[in-house]
């Protein structure tokens, strides 16, 4: 697995974007920049490559690339942010992958649209999260423009204001999702088309589970519970617990420090 992250360097709570952020709360620098270093560690201990992006003083949440926009192939999809506060990021992100050779395809400006944070691929579908970030419109200009179905999943609760904040596909038959982010419809529609939902409960989704980043049958997470430990080992999944104190502040974990860029074929 390729991936792209972001050093933490400037990373700060500067604005209040999600019902995480709260400026009194400040991360402590030195530990964010430690838990980022052992993200790095951990990730290319399993084998995966990591490219890096500069950040910028400006801009304090661009050390989540999973927000920079979708990578399918060599194409680019930028995101459309909803808040004025990260626009500014997008420009260094079409830049890298422009003089990288990614073809860049914007979908229409007039729709918010955040990238991995909301899109999140199963077996042969996109699953895709709209309301608190991402418009639903979006969904149809991703729709229009790459083969995958679309499945439009509506986000209810606040805290969990992303996708990729309350739902993690670890193959083609299981994911993790917490049920109480999203609505009846939603719920019933994760149950038709995943062979194996595993629900966890509200305190574990808090503490970010689902923001997980899998690389083969190892599972990196912030505070597993002993359940889910317990539970993931029966589908012979290893977790390993990786700590993201500082990044919750912002309403983030594992998940959101990683872009993906490729994955090996084998995987989903
Ligand atoms: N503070 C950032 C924001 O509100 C956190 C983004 C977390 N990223 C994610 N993929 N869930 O936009």
């Amino acid at each position: 697995m390729r991936v792209l992250m972001c050093p933490p360097t400037h990373f700060r709570i500067a604005y209040e974007i999600n019902a995480w952020m709260d400026r009194r709360r400040q991360p402590d620098s030195r530990l964010a920049q430690l838990q980022w270093d052992r993200l790095v560690v951990t990730l290319r201990s399993l084998g995966a490559r990591i490219e890096l992006i500069q950040p910028n003083p400006r801009q304090p949440d661009m050390v989540f690339t999973a927000n920079a926009g979708l990578i399918r192939g060599q194409r680019f999809i930028p995101s459309n942010f909803r808040y004025q506060e990260r626009r500014g990021e997008r420009r260094y992100f079409v830049r890298y992958f422009h003089q990288r050779g990614y073809q860049v395809t914007p979908i229409s400006p007039g729709s918010s649209f955040e990238g991995e944070g909301d899109v999140l691929p199963y077996r042969d579908l996109l699953f895709a999260g709209f309301r608190q970030r991402s418009d639903i419109r979006s969904h149809q200009g991703l729709g229009q423009l790459l083969p995958q179905r679309v499945i439009s999943l509506e986000l209810v609760d606040p805290k969990f204001y992303h996708l990729d904040t309350c739902f993690l596909p670890l193959d083609s038959r299981s994911v993790l999702f917490y049920p109480g982010a999203f609505d009846r419809y939603g719920q019933r529609a994760i149950r038709e088309f995943v062979a194996n939902p595993i629900p966890v409960t509200r305190e574990e989704a808090l503490r970010f589970v689902c923001n997980g980043v899998v690389l083969r049958k190892t599972i990196l997470m912030n505070q597993p519970s002993r359940r889910l430990i317990q539970l993931l080992k029966q589908l012979s999944y290893r977790v390993q617990d990786t700590p993201t104190s500082e990044f919750l502040k912002a309403g983030g974990s594992c998940k959101c420090l990683v872009l993906t860029l490729s994955k090996p074929p084998s995987s989903i």
